[in-house]
């Protein structure tokens, strides 16, 4: 018999009205700052003959040197790409923040068999929802991005790997690919150049784990979606086994406009090592909830006006920064940070994939720690004891401390679970799992402690 959930049911619909109780759309609220990717959206101009209107393509005829009229000129060489991009200091957007530029260098040029380029689309991370509003609503910047980079990196063949549930944006990237492919924007011969990429879009299966860029290309292989061991990293054994570069569609996406208007600039739209704007996707206990594009380095308490504020009479208790594996972080130091990856840092935490969830004062966080540990004990590929068994162990721990049946050893022994899985797994899911149980420990020791002695909540009521 299946085990019943301890968690009540959240139905996806009831969260897509809340994104849309004011009536707009999660992305055209008009309230970003200097937005690049959703600028001058509107939910009906995602076409080719849209995105050319609105400078597209522009980007690739520079680098194929395929622009007319003064600011025409010769193909740039590769390095050149990947000295722009380099110097945009773009960081990619998928998580882990690291240098593009810097990535797409590892690529070893002088391997003449078939490399690859894949983008990484699969947004499963709790809170994240930027990239299917990228592909739903502005695809063609995503293509033109993979193909300046696929040209930059020498990738012959490129796939879009798009999560498994949201048919909706794999139908519209197909037809996006469709309408390019027509335009001779791939293929062969692009533009009338020497370069060819062929780009295809990729169905994820729904996992979380399948977001990992090792399993992911197992799964794009056709294979049980579980992280590979590293290294090899994927830029020298990636896809069957051949040189590999994988991004987020939000770093893809950001592309055109540095080869547009120059590394420098895009550089000096942020602050320094942390170039450009990003995408933030505001959820959780704030009036207005969506997806805002702002500046690098914008102080949060702007993004928070931005997002309506924190429901009425209610007051800002904590934020998870950059996705529910990032460590948690109560008012008093978010409010402080600027967002960006070394303030957050800083401040003991990660900015993540930017997906900010915001927690006011009616919230419990033991309870929050349950959803949150239930989620990860699920995702849990299998493969590694510490994080198949300790995802699990951790969940249970909490899951008897809301539900009043928690004993006053049991904190040590969550910490002590939390310990062994850290650095002990194949993929970074275990430290995933790991982050949020010890931030809630550090900063909400006190809600813990309150469970178990007094089998209650230290908050009225949990809604
Ligand atoms: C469990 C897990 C899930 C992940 N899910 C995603 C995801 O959904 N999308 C994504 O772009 N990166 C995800 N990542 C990060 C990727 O492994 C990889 O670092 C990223 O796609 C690289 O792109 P970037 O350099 O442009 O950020 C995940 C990592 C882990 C460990
Ligand atoms: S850490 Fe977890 S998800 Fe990652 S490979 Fe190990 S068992 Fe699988």
């Amino acid at each position: 018999m299946m085990a019943q959930s301890p968690l009540s049911p959240i139905s996806p619909s009831s969260i897509l009205a809340r994104f849309q109780s004011n009536g707009q759309h999660t992305c055209f609220h008009g309230r970003h700052i200097a937005p690049q990717i959703y600028a001058g959206l509107d939910g009906t101009n995602w076409r080719l003959m849209d995105y050319v209107a609105r400078g597209g393509y522009q980007a690739l005829r520079r680098v194929l040197g395929q622009l007319s009229g003064s600011d025409g000129g010769a193909a740039m060489p590769p390095e050149q790409v990947i000295a722009i991009v380099k110097e945009s200091s773009l960081r990619g957007r998928g998580g882990a923040g690291f240098p593009a530029g810097l990535k797409w260098s590892f690529m070893p040029r002088q391997y003449d068999g078939p490399k690859y380029l894949v983008c990484n689309s699969d947004e499963g991370e709790p809170g994240t929802c930027k990239d299917r509003d990228i592909l739903m609503f502005n695809p063609h910047i995503v293509i033109e991005g993979m193909i300046i980079a696929a040209y930059a990196m020498g990738a012959s063949v490129g796939y879009n790997y798009i999560h498994g549930e949201i048919f909706a944006a794999y139908d519209r990237f197909e037809e996006a690919l469709q309408q390019a492919r027509s335009a001779g924007l791939l293929g062969d011969r692009i533009l009338g150049s020497n370069f060819c990429f062929q780009l295809h879009a990729a169905h994820g299966f729904g996992a979380y784990v399948c977001g990992e860029e090792t399993a992911l290309l197992e799964s794009l292989e056709g294979k049980k979606g579980q992280p590979r061991y590293k290294p090899p990293f994927p830029a020298s054994f990636g896809l069957y086994g051949k040189p590999t570069t994988i991004n987020n569609t939000e770093t893809f996406a950001a592309v055109p406009w540095i080869i547009r208007h120059g590394g420098k600039a895009y550089l000096e739209c942020g602050k320094p090592n942390n170039g450009g704007t990003k995408i933030f996707s505001v959820s959780g206990d704030v009036t207005l909830p969506g997806n805002y594009e702002v500046p690098m380095g914008t102080p949060f308490a702007k993004l928070l006006e931005l997002a309506g504020g924190v429901r009425p009479g209610q007051s800002l208790k904590a934020v998870i920064p950059g996705g529910s594996s990032s460590p948690v972080l109560p008012a008093s130091v978010i409010m402080d940070c600027t967002l960006d990856y070394d303030s957050i840092a800083k401040a003991g935490s990660m900015l993540g994939s930017g997906a900010v969830i915001v927690l006011d004062d009616s919230r419990c966080m033991v309870k929050s720690l349950q959803r949150l540990c239930h989620f990860y004990s699920h995702e849990s590929c299998g493969q590694c004891t510490p994080c198949r068994e300790g995802t699990g162990w951790m969940s249970k721990i909490v899951d008897r401390i809301e539900n009043g049946q928690g004993l006053p050893e049991d904190l040590a022994l969550l910490d002590s679970v939390a310990e062994n899985i850290q650095g002990r797994t194949i993929c970074a899911l275990g430290d995933a799992a790991v982050m949020p149980v010890r931030a809630m420990l550090k900063h909400f020791r006190h809600e813990f402690d309150h469970h178990v002695a007094h089998k209650t909540c230290v908050v009225p009521a949990y809604v």
